[in-house]
């Protein structure tokens, strides 16, 4: 049995002029990329390579119509090297970008097993969230079936995964938030997947801490704190994605994706919404085992950073919900949008188009406990 793949190799550069330097870009590689990203670092580089930017083919979260326009503008290039650099969006896109074997994306996803790497891929993440560096699978909106799906393919694997905290000084805090809070969300369901190995455990449990280290850090001292662990949160999410990479994520990301696609809300924030709903969910139904160790983990990382009491009896998933709403205040699913009308097919939804995830859960999931957690979030 599989206890852990570690691809690809993971570099780090204190800066993006010395990534550039050592990997001595060229008139073959095309960078993928947001023009409030190249501007502030990249651009003082008189780079010779061809430069995309993701936004002018549309706004948001990655849609296989934004990934299709981008892939006939890559053709134009001759390019031997796709470098992303970007949040999850850029780097979900160029994964796409360097396979081979499909005719359109919707083909792509039907052929996904067999598609083959034709590219060079060398993957900068600059938000601190989906690890997506480390995994072999991109993330879009099929706009035909209305919900956000993976496309799994062993191409889609970076040939190095380069982090370079820098970037992340243009953060907004708001996407910081969100996207620590996907790698926390990657972590505990890593940790939580009957699959688990040891090894993935180990990157899962130092995810958790230098995460709630963070956190805790920012409960007590504001905001801005968060900056200064930077680097951190960036190390942490790319273990958290070493961990999921070998396990996969379960019935939080199962859940998120129905909102996420309908409504558009982003990805760590989607999590966000069912995260300790369903923690809550597996303390009914399956408590003690392995959700006690992960309770144990989450509380003694939360007194180590000074949040709650050694002698309360607080359930350590009630003190993590309290921790993250100082991080951000959480919201209810009916202030994006959400109507009691989309509860039943959001729980459909899920267990049509999620059983890649749902079959991850720490206990089983049946479609009427979904419409549950989901009716308790709205
Ligand atoms: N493939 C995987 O393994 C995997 C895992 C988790 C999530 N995802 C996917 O990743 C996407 C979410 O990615 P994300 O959370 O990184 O957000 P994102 O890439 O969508 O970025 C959020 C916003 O922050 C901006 N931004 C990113 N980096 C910035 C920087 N350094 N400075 C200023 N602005 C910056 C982006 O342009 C965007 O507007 C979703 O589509 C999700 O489904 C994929
Ligand atoms: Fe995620």
């Amino acid at each position: 049995m599989k206890q852990i793949l570690i691809r690809p190799e993971i570099q780090s550069y204190g800066t993006f002029r010395e990534f550039a330097a050592d990997y001595a870009l060229d008139e073959r590689d095309v960078i993928l990329t947001n023009e409030y990203i190249y501007h502030p670092i990249m651009a003082a580089e008189n780079l010779k390579c061809g430069v995309i930017y993701q936004e002018k083919f549309g706004a948001g979260e990655p849609t296989d119509i934004m990934a299709e326009a981008i892939l006939k503008e890559v053709k134009k290039y001759d390019a031997r090297r796709i470098i992303a650099v970007g949040g999850g969006t850029i780097i979900d896109i160029a994964k796409v970008l360097v396979l081979e074997g499909g005719k359109d994306i919707d083909d792509m996803y039907d052929k996904m097993a067999s598609l083959k790497k034709g590219k060079e891929l060398i993957i900068v993440p600059t938000t601190c969230g989906t690890g997506s560096e480390v995994t072999n699978i991109a993330v879009l909106n099929r706009t035909k079936l209305g919900t956000k799906q993976g496309m799994v393919s062993a191409g889609m694997f970076a040939d190095k995964a380069v982090l370079i905290p820098e970037f992340l000084g243009s953060l907004p805090y708001k996407v910081f938030a969100t996207s620590s809070i996907d790698a926390l969300v990657h972590a505990v369901e890593s940790y939580l997947n009957p699959a688990a190995s040891v090894f993935s455990e180990m990157y899962s449990v130092r995810a958790i801490e230098m995460i709630l280290a963070g956190y805790c850090r920012i409960a007590k001292e504001g905001q801005e704190a968060w900056k200064e662990d930077a680097e951190d949160y960036l190390t942490a999410s790319c273990m958290a994605g070493i961990a999921f990479s070998n396990n996969g994520c379960g019935a939080v990301h199962a859940m998120a994706y129905a909102i996420g696609g309908k409504y558009h809300v982003p990805h760590g924030e989607s999590n966000y919404q069912y995260f300790v709903p369903v923690l809550r969910w597996y303390e009914k139904k399956a408590p003690g085992g392995r959700l006690d160790e992960l309770k144990d983990i989450l509380k003694k990382n939360m007194e180590a950073g000074g949040f709650g009491r050694t002698d309360s009896d607080e359930s350590a998933v009630d003190l993590l919900g309290e921790l993250l709403d100082r991080v951000l205040p959480a919201k209810k699913m009916r202030e994006y949008g959400v109507v009691q009308e989309d509860i039943a097919p959001f729980a459909q939804s899920t267990v049509d188009n999620q059983q890649r995830l749902l079959k991850n859960s720490y206990v089983p999931f049946s479609r009427e406990e979904i419409q549950a957690v989901y009716q308790s979030c709205l």
